[in-house]
This record gives structure tokens, C-alpha cells and sequence, in this order.
């Protein structure tokens, strides 16, 4: 029998040889990176609807919180983090909103409410300022369009949400528009495209048209009101907001910096009535016969409340009982309808301009 020449591998089969550990060694490490992978989202609670990606979640840290709070929950089942006015975008200058709703049964096993709170943590950022539990406003985006992610905790359970960051065109601005202090300035320039005269004040044509028949309305109910200040320059924005920072520091929140003020829109109307001595505008407002006409009707003519004693961590701005937003009729109802805390909020999913 011929003896097989027992000879050294050739440097191309070597060659072949470690190819293919290679591939072995790269798939093997692959799959530990994969495994690893969907124990770390296991364990960090990737909280969609699906209970069943919740197993294995660390929970311990919110039930001694909810223990500690002698919550009717006394063991949590799911715990979800979901945010109110969820999309994949935002309008630059709006407030998105979170929760958790914690989900288990009380301490005989009974079935509970899920609990919802706005207890959440933000993970801080140095340009996403933390407004109230659970808020976070969307900055003006220097390119367009940015992304962002906010990341989400409770108690030791974090969601990621992702946001492509929406840039108003300044140059077409409807009613629709959202505009205050943390949106992109408004051009010195920019003026509403057509105005009309409301008892000798500018404002924007829509806003004025339905301000006017609100006004003629109110009259005939025996109610009567005018138009304190419509649409505001930048330069008299700017001068106004001097004289407010002038007389009550930089941290002021009675006027808008010049480029952020929704009078330079057009669609803010101030209003005000004789019973207010020479038409001030003062928080004594709301006690008129006016005010409370307007908070039952205005948004019948796409008028909304804008600054609010409850809105003021989000907007940063004083209750001002005068200052109506004109957002169009359609709006206006679903404003009110859906009971929106703020325009901030209600507009943080970008509509389209009408
Ligand atoms: N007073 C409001 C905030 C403005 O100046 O536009
Ligand atoms: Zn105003």
C-alpha cells in the first residue's frame, strides 16, 4: 500500500483553514453580542404594549417606592412609560409630556386601577429644560430638521423616545402657528401678510374678521369688550419688552422678547372693557362680565385662553386673563373639547398650516 505523504498543509489550505475559524470565532461572537443584546433590553424594560417583553424586568425599586407609599398596588405586574402626545415628531418650541402607568394587584392578590404618574424622570440635557414632572420642551432646531431622543425613567425602568424636531416656515405662518420663547426667532420683518382694523387696532384678516363678529355677538348678549393690542412689530415688541425688563428684571414674565411674541403673528388679541379703569391690562379682567363671556364662547370664533394660572411652568409666562389666541375655529373646539392645558402641549404634534 502506497504510503500517504503525510505532508505540511499547503499555505493556501492554511489559508482556507483560518478563513473559516474566522467565520466560526465572528458567528459565535455575533451571536453572544445578540444574546447580550436582548437580555440588556429584557432587563431594561423595553415597555411596549407587550407584556410578555417585560419578563425578567427589574421592578424591585418601584415597588419599595409604592410600598413606601402605601399605594393600593402591591405587586407590580408591567410597568409602562408612555408619552401623551406620542409621535415620531415635534413642532420646535412644544412641550411633550410622559408617564407611567404601573400595572399589578394589591396585596390579596385582588385586580387594581393601573396606577398613572407623571412621577417620571427626564434625564437631564443642557438644552431640553425640565418644566414639570414628566414635561420636557422641544428646542429650535438649528438644522432642519433635527432629531432628539428623550430618555425616560421610573424607578430603574428607562424607555428611549425619538423625535425628529419640526421647523415652522416663518415665511407662511397660519394659525396654526406655535410661537414663544423657545421657538425660532421671528424675522424682524415678519408681519402677518393682510391685516384689518378692529375698533382702530391691526390684527391679523382672519383673526379680525372673527373678532369682530365675537365682538358684534357679545354686544347683542349685552356684553361688551374691545381690542386692547393686536398685531405687534418686532420694534414695538422690543421697546415694550425693554420697559418690562426695565422695570422688573431680566426675569420678567409679563412680555415676550421681541421675535417671540404671538402679537407679531397677528393672531393674539388683547382684550379689555370699560369696567377696567382706561383699559388697563390687569388680572382684575377676569372678574368682568367680559372675561367670563369670553371663556364660555371665544372659542366658538377660534379664540383660546392662552396664558392660564394652570400654564405657567409651561409657558413661563404671568396669567394674563386678556390675551386670546386666534388658532381657527377647528382647533379652537378640539381645544376645548379635549380639555389642552396649553398650546404648547396641544400643538406639540406639528399640523399643518390652514
Ligand atoms: N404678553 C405676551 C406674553 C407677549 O408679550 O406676547
Ligand atoms: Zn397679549
Amino acid at each position: 500500500m502506497k504510503k500517504k505523504k503525510l505532508s505540511k498543509p499547503s499555505a493556501k489550505r492554511r489559508k482556507k483553514r483560518n478563513n473559516a475559524s474566522y467565520i466560526v470565532i465572528l458567528s459565535l461572537l455575533f451571536m453572544a453580542i445578540m444574546a447580550g443584546v436582548w437580555i440588556h433590553q429584557t432587563l431594561e424594560g423595553d415597555l411596549g404594549n407587550n407584556a410578555a417583553a417585560n419578563i425578567g424586568a427589574d421592578y424591585s425599586s418601584a415597588q419599595e417606592h409604592l410600598m413606601s407609599n402605601s399605594a393600593l398596588i402591591a405587586n407590580i405586574e408591567h410597568i409602562e412609560i408612555i408619552a401623551l402626545n406620542n409621535t415620531d415628531s415635534a413642532l420646535e418650541g412644544s412641550v411633550l409630556s410622559f408617564v407611567a402607568v404601573i400595572y399589578g394587584t394589591g396585596s390579596r392578590g385582588e385586580p387594581v386601577e393601573p396606577f398613572r404618574t407623571s412621577e417620571v424622570t427626564i434625564e437631564p440635557s443642557f438644552y431640553l429644560p425640565n418644566l414639570q414632572p414628566g414635561s420636557v420642551v422641544i428646542p429650535a432646531s438649528g438644522g432642519l430638521p433635527g432629531t432628539i431622543e428623550v430618555l425616560v425613567g421610573y424607578y430603574g425602568i428607562r424607555k428611549a423616545f425619538t423625535y425628529t424636531i419640526k421647523r415652522q416656515d416663518y415665511t407662511s405662518l397660519g394659525p396654526s402657528a406655535l410661537v414663544n420663547k423657545y421657538t425660532s426667532k421671528l424675522d424682524i420683518n415678519a408681519r402677518p401678510a393682510m391685516t384689518t382694523n378692529v375698533n382702530g387696532k391691526e390684527i391679523e384678516a382672519r383673526a379680525g374678521e372673527a373678532l369682530m363678529q365675537m365682538i358684534a355677538d357679545a354686544k347683542d348678549e349685552g356684553v361688551k369688550m374691545y381690542l386692547s393690542s393686536g398685531f405687534r412689530s418686532f420694534s414695538l415688541q422690543s421697546s415694550l419688552y425693554d420697559r418690562a425688563v426695565a422695570s422688573s428684571g431680566a426675569n420678567q414674565n409679563a412680555s415676550a422678547p421681541p421675535g417671540h411674541s404671538e402679537h407679531q403673528l397677528g393672531y393674539a388679541a388683547d382684550l379689555t372693557c370699560n369696567e377696567i379703569v382706561e383699559g388697563h391690562l390687569t388680572v382684575e379682567f377676569e372678574q368682568t362680565q367680559a372675561f367670563k363671556w369670553l371663556l364660555a364662547n371665544s372659542h366658538r370664533y377660534g379664540y383660546i385662553l392662552r396664558y392660564t394660572r394652570e400654564n405657567i411652568a409651561l409657558t413661563e409666562y404671568m396669567y394674563e386673563p386678556w390675551h386670546f389666541r386666534y388658532i381657527g375655529e377647528e382647533l379652537a373646539f378640539q381645544y376645548v373639547n379635549e380639555g389642552w392645558r396649553s398650546l404648547e402641549e396641544f400643538l406639540s404634534i406639528p399640523r399643518e398650516a390652514f
